[in-house]
């Protein structure tokens, strides 16, 4: 069979064609998904190894038999002061499924109201599902603020 000249330059353009198409495609489609991966897939943030804050509350403030939730990082962190008047903390994140624990004067435990997650006050993890005790952090007390660290 003879392939005309023109026949070639015909399928020469019809070929120019669907990869013009097909390259516009298939940039369509990348940019539409590249929005809606970096919204699903949040960034990684490199958290240092060691931190410190100082909690925004003074050591005199702080009555004995309480809790107090503050920032730790980019999470939760829970400050309790026993009724013997010792201070401890811990990260705030349940061990289960991360929700946000608190402290229950009328029963002196940490308590996680998701699932009925008890913890002690050494965050040793006593009933309901939470596998593991709550991360202990570090404190420091200066005069009249309370320092918490980790690492
Ligand atoms: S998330 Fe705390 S008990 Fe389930």
């Amino acid at each position: 069979m003879v392939v005309s000249q023109q026949d070639e330059q015909v399928d020469r353009g019809r070929r120019a064609v669907n990869w013009l198409l097909g390259s516009s495609l298939g940039v369509l489609f990348v940019s539409m998904l590249y929005p809606i991966a970096k919204y699903l897939i949040p960034p990684k943030l490199a958290e240092p190894t060691t931190f410190s804050v100082t909690l925004p509350w003074k050591l005199a403030e702080l009555k004995a038999n309480s809790g107090q939730i503050f920032r730790f990082r980019s999470r939760p962190g829970i400050l309790v002061k026993t009724a013997a008047g010792e201070l401890r903390a811990f990260s705030a994140v349940c061990t289960h499924l991360e929700c946000t624990v608190q402290y229950r004067e009328e029963r002196q435990d940490i308590w996680c109201a998701c699932h009925n997650g008890v913890y002690d006050l050494n965050g040793k993890n006593v009933s309901g599902p939470p596998p593991r005790p709550l991360e202990a952090l570090k404190l420091n007390v200066r005069g009249d603020q309370v320092i918490v660290m980790k690492g």
